[in-house]
């Protein structure tokens, strides 16, 4: 089946794939990815970061960014933006200038409503990686300088500068339940109360073969009891290499737990895999002798993994 339709079939808004605009030079690639019956929403995995988008400050780049909206909006395809507030791949002239908590404050707000407004209307990752693994705030220039204040201070200009878009804040190892997820859980359930705008946790989903949580519903389960969506915005399940037949099935079972916990929980709104292709997945260059994460092999032929949005 085929999987933006198997997923609406299950109640879901979509099911989506990460791209990095160098890809769509390759045309049976970019083929692939604009079929609306496999993706139905797409993500940029790098051009909309700071480092790019506003590497100077008060400049804006939108050149990849509004490819790839072009993009979504020809294939039918909603589109997610990556990401406002992250500690990696940022410009670094935000960290050398030594803000102090006013300027930050204005930076912040400057670059979240510049680029949200920019592109109006579907789904923004506005904080990203906010957390370490042990539950404690990740100790970024933004936290630093102005404690918890800037999760509110960005989501909050940010629905000023767009109020239809849709405003998560994601994470990776917040799949199951654990001290990081708590952390979200907490935080969230804070920001539900003081009545700044949040609409959903993103779930990154960069999970390892025979490793996935086995908590990941009753995780879910719980932020949509605090009021939010829950969505799978990363998914990639690696493997050491090389592939075998077991390690294969090993996966299928593994991508089926984690569509199979979206599936349960209804306000897990979709499922987005972190490119679809192991051609241009992030795994073989960040870790040594790891890859094949992905449904779709190098040769973008069939999907080596049925992700079964259909099966029970
Ligand atoms: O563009 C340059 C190229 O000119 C140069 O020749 C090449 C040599 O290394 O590097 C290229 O830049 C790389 C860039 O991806 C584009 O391919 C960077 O080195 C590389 O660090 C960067 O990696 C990205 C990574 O985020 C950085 O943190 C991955 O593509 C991207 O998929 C990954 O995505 C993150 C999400 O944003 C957040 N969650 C985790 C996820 C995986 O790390």
């Amino acid at each position: 089946g085929q999987l933006n339709v198997l997923a609406k079939l299950a109640g879901k808004k979509y099911f989506g794939s990460a791209v990095d605009n160098p890809a769509l030079a390759d045309l049976p690639y970019k083929r692939k990815l604009s079929d609306i019956a496999e993706f139905g929403q797409i993500t940029a995995s790098n051009t909309l970061k700071w480092e790019t988008v506003e590497a100077v400050r008060g400049v804006y780049n939108f050149t990849g960014g509004d490819e790839l909206v072009a993009l979504a909006k020809k294939n039918h395809q909603l589109f997610r933006g990556h990401t406002c507030v992250w500690h990696s791949q940022l410009a670094p002239w935000v960290e050398a200038g030594n803000f102090g908590a006013k300027e930050l404050t204005s930076i912040i707000e400057d670059h979240c409503s510049k680029i949200v407004g920019h592109y109006k209307g579907d789904i923004w990752d506005i904080v990203n990686e906010a957390f370490e693994d042990d539950g404690t705030f990740r100790k970024t220039v933004f936290y630093n300088t102005l404690g918890t204040e800037y999760f509110e201070i960005a989501l909050r200009v940010a629905h000023k500068a767009d109020p239809k878009t849709k405003l998560y804040i994601n994470d990776y190892n917040v799949e199951g339940l654990n001290a990081k997820s708590d952390g979200y859980y907490n935080l969230i359930k804070a920001l539900k109360a003081k009545k700044v705008p949040i609409d959903g946790l993103g779930v990154q989903g960069h999970l390892i073969v025979g490793r996935v949580p086995t908590t990941i519903r009753e995780n879910f389960q719980r932020f949509a009891d605090l009021g939010v969506d829950i969505a799978v915005t990363e998914l990639d399940i690696r493997m050491e290499l090389p592939v075998t037949p077991e390690k294969l099935e090993q996966q299928k079972k593994d991508y089926a737990t984690v569509i199979r916990a979206c599936k349960a929980v209804r306000r897990c709104v979709g499922v987005t895999i972190w490119d679809y292709t192991d051609k241009y997945s992030w795994i073989p260059g960040w870790f040594e002798g790891e890859g094949a994460a992905l449904p779709w092999d190098e040769f973008t032929r069939a999907p080596l993994v049925s992700l079964l949005f259909g099966a029970s």
